[in-house]
């Protein structure tokens, strides 16, 4: 077994010492101001040892990875245009708040990024939700579109792109892609991800600068099979059916 390379930190609370804090492996630092890293939170990290582990088993896998998702979520939604709001509470004062506006529809790459639905509808009920089936094929990790079914106006909607894994970029590059030749403009498309390789952000930054990524992890580098290293192995099936 190899340890694999990434930049390591003293992690924990500000009332700790660096001399009390345990070191773990943080994201890779990323050079474009459009990708936003998760704070590396001991939380987080703690979340993502667990599904990282190759002995965690999938009921674990599903709850700690819904964990991460929901903090994924509620960061993409930063994103979202607001407006000035001001309400009177019950004791007659007035609290100048905001509120959300814009419309939006979460868009998943399925198989895995169906994992990711779930966690959008705890925070935007009724949200639509469009499909594109692209898989990767095993031997030459290239991607090949088979469906998709999105909502007629998507054009006119602010999309979440849902996809937890980000390896070589070729499977978000292909949805992306499919929204723009929807209507979709760039600057309107937030992709929700798990774990991104810098190769995939890379790809992706180069091509669609407008375009957010907000990812919990960029990782080391890819294996020979194009898998994301140190990554978590193939994540649809050990959500799905491992
Ligand atoms: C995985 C993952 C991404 C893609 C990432 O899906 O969910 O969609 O690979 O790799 P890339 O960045 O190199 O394109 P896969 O095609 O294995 O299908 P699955 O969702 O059914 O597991
Ligand atoms: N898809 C996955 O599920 N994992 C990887 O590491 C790469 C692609």
């Amino acid at each position: 077994e190899t340890t694999e390379v990434g930049p390591t930190k003293c992690v924990g609370p500000d009332y700790r010492s660096e001399s009390q804090k345990p070191t773990a492996t943080v994201s890779t630092p990323v050079k474009y101001d459009n990708v936003i890293t998760l704070p590396q939170t001991p939380q987080l990290i703690a979340l993502l040892t667990m599904i990282r582990d190759k002995n965690t088993e999938r009921a674990d896998f599903i709850f700690y990875s819904n964990r991460i998702i929901r903090l994924l979520v509620e960061e993409g939604l930063n994103h979202l245009p607001i407006v000035e709001q001001t309400v009177t509470t019950p004791v007659g004062r007035s609290y100048a708040g905001l509120q959300f506006q814009g419309k939006i529809c979460g868009v998943s790459i399925m198989r895995a990024g169906e994992s990711m639905e779930q966690g959008l509808r705890d925070c935007c009920r009724s949200v639509r939700i469009g499909k594109i089936l692209i898989q990767r094929d095993e031997e030459t990790a290239k991607p090949k579109l088979f469906y998709d079914k999105l909502p007629e106006d998507i054009a006119s909607r602010w999309v979440l792109l849902l996809d937890p894994m980000f390896a070589t970029g070729g499977s978000a590059i292909m949805a992306v892609d499919v929204l723009k030749s929807r209507g979709v403009p760039e600057e309107r498309i937030l992709f929700l991800n798990l774990i991104a390789s810098p190769e995939g952000i890379e790809n992706f930054a180069t091509k669609f600068p407008k375009l957010r990524v907000v990812t919990a992890f960029v990782d080391a580098g890819l294996d020979e099979k194009n898998y994301i290293i140190p990554g978590l192995g193939d994540f649809g099936d050990r959500y799905y059916t491992m």
